[in-house]
């Protein structure tokens, strides 16, 4: 099964809407792998971004993720990558339909709370950037039965 790499940005943090983030990968069925809260350095927030790194915005980028805490998450399920995009909505939180996340805490496309991996490969890269291998933890929930049949 695959995993993603999510991460509630400063916004998202100061803002409080952790817990409700969390509460529905949760609810949805998937597996919290593993999970911290860090102030990304600068050298961090610019690798992760690299594929961005000519646009114009990517020093607001930078300076924003680097502003404050930021909550990093590892979540495991089937196709959880591309239903966690779904969950979290569109890049512009005003085109993100209610329901997702974005959709339903955010405004400005410089404050969509939260960041989630756009592919597997990404994931793979994006989990290996913020996470030690140590940090990441594999289990087996009692739900899974009722989640996979
Ligand atoms: P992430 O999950 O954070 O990677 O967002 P995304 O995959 O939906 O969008 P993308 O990777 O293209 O851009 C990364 C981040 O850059 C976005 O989440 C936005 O915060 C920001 N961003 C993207 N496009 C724009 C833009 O046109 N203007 C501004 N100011 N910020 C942008
Ligand atoms: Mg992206």
């Amino acid at each position: 099964t695959e995993r993603t790499f999510i991460a509630v940005k400063p916004d998202g943090m100061n803002r409080g809407i952790l817990g409700n983030i969390i509460s529905r990968f949760e609810a949805k069925g998937y597996k919290l792998v593993g999970i911290k809260t860090l102030v990304p350095s600068k050298q961090l927030a610019e690798e992760h971004y690299s594929a961005l790194k000519e646009k114009p915005f990517f020093k607001d980028l930078v300076d924003f993720i680097t502003s404050g805490p930021v909550c990093a998450m590892v979540w495991e399920g089937e196709q959880v990558v591309v239903t966690a995009r779904k969950m979290i909505g569109e890049t512009n939180p005003l085109s993100s339909a209610p329901g997702t996340i974005r959709g339903d805490f955010a405004v400005d496309v410089g404050r969509n709370v939260i960041h989630g991996s756009d592919a597997v490969e990404t994931a793979q890269r994006e989990i290996s950037l913020w996470f030690e291998q140590g940090e990441l933890t594999a289990w087996e929930p009692t739900s899974a039965v009722w989640i996979y049949e």
